[in-house]
């Protein structure tokens, strides 16, 4: 069978770890692609509730092998923390499987972005801190840390030396800091290699052997859409690609591998951190759909932005994603409103415009035009089907799927695992 890509549709947050969770069961690989612990996914399973940031989530899931991919990039203290974490609640988590080709957050990398986002002051990205961005950078500038360095001291000494070099120059003259010394670095990561290495696999090769023995393959991206370094909001986006494509370079496997496409998509919108948000709230309906939703950052505790649906992104992220389906999740959070606007187009400098514009000046003056569908009032959590969705309900959705360009194949009414209508079937 062909592989899945499940993915954020719109800044991150959408619910793909639950998304993930509910597949789990069903599929034999859960993979992710790229990012790191920036990442924070909530699963709901019966009463108790896991808050993931490394790990894939199909890790809660008995049957499945969860891999942490060669595009993710590791913070292996934050990787032993998870793993302990999850085995003092009785998960199992000996199937897991890390590419030796993914790359390691180290200490300097953590150090680097917390001192990059304080010296840009108001200019700031509102990073999470982990890392993340300082890695992909020594990745791309060929002075990174791989999963496999940690096993040969010498190179591993070289190379974080090397990696040193610039940074202690940098740090020392530019940010006022303290140099961080190779040795102290090299001996932190050696502590971790041991406990790492019964993880440690050519995930490219087990990944393609999978599929050519039609198994089931679920790629579960961090972050999301318009995240993107390549095609989302440049330059408030994180550093890898979260879109469909990062899943074959951040995994190893070809295009034509890929089946499904689903996109997850929260039935209003949220951001953390600084960048463009054409439908943000600043009244009190954006703090009810905070507190509603429960909106507040699984990693960083921050709040989230809260605003409108946006078909306009919902329309980027189907077609650069090349989305099969979407996933519609915490359609709940929207009873009690009477009216729910629906942002179906912008108006740019007095233009109307109906899809994304590339150009960042452009979004940054878009505003939202509005198309206000009817509430209701009928707790919908208890769903099981499409048709126990009262009518108004049933529209929104409908209304969303038009605009989206992707047909909505399941949507979410609570944070539990069983509070999810399927319509179609994924697998
Ligand atoms: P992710 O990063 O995409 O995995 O999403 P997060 O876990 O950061 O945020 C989504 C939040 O919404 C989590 O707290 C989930 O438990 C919760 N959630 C997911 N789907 C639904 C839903 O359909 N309804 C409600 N009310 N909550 C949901
Ligand atoms: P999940 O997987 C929401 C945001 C940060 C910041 C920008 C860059 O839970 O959806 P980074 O630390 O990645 O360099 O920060 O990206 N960001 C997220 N926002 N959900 C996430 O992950 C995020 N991961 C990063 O807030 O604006
Ligand atoms: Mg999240």
């Amino acid at each position: 069978m062909p592989a899945l890509v499940l993915l954020g549709a719109q800044w991150g947050d959408e619910g793909k770890g639950k998304a993930t969770d509910l597949l789990g069961g069903s599929v034999d690989y859960v993979v992710r692609y790229q990012g790191g612990n920036n990442a924070g996914h909530t699963v709901v399973v019966g009463d108790q509730k896991y808050a993931l940031h490394l790990l894939p989530s199909g890790i809660l899931s008995p049957g499945c092998t969860p891999v942490i991919g060669n595009g993710v990039v590791v913070d292996p203290s934050v990787l032993l923390s998870e793993l302990s974490g999850l085995n003092e609640r009785g998960v199992d988590t000996s199937k897991l499987l890390i590419s030796g080709n993914a790359h390691i957050i180290t200490p300097y990398n953590v150090t680097v972005d917390k001192v990059t986002e304080r010296f840009l002051g108001k200019r700031k990205i509102g990073t999470t801190g982990r890392g993340i961005g300082p890695t992909y950078a020594d990745k791309i500038n060929r002075v990174g840390i791989r999963v496999q360095d940690l096993y040969d001291e010498s190179i591993l000494h070289q190379k974080v030396e090397a990696a040193l070099d610039v940074k202690n120059q940098v740090l020392t003259k530019l940010y006022n800091r303290r140099a961080i010394a190779a040795d102290q670095v090299v001996e932190e990561l050696l502590g971790y290699a041991e406990q790492i290495r019964p993880y440690v696999a050519d995930t490219v090769l087990v990944l393609n052997q999978a599929l050519d023995e039609d198994k089931v393959v679920l790629f579960e991206g961090g972050q999301g859409t318009l995240l993107d370094i390549d095609h989302g909001t440049y330059p408030f986006v994180t550093s890898s690609n979260p879109t469909a494509g990062g899943a074959c370079t951040g995994a190893g496997v070809g295009p034509t591998r890929i089946g499904r496409v689903i996109g997850i998509l929260k039935a209003y919108t949220t951001r953390v951190g600084a960048g463009p948000f054409p439908t943000e709230l600043f009244d009190e309906d954006g703090e009810a759909l905070r507190r509603i939703g429960g909106e507040r950052g699984v990693t960083t505790g921050r709040d989230r932005r809260c605003g409108w649906f946006d078909a306009v992104i919902a329309r980027y992220a189907t077609r650069v994603n090349g989305l099969t389906d979407f996933f519609l999740t915490k359609l709940d959070v929207l009873t009690g409103w009477e009216q729910i606007p629906v942002c179906v187009a912008y108006e740019i400098d007095g233009r109307r415009v109906e899809e994304l514009p590339y150009s960042q000046t452009d979004f940054h003056h878009a505003k939202p035009v509005y198309e206000t569908l009817p509430g209701w009032s009928e707790d919908i959590t208890q769903a099981k089907s499409f048709s126990d969705l009262p009518k108004n309900a049933q529209n929104y959705v409908k209304a969303l799927e038009e605009m989206s360009g992707a047909p909505i194949s399941a949507i979410g009414v609570g944070p539990g695992r069983d509070e999810t209508i399927e319509i179609n079937s994924f697998l």
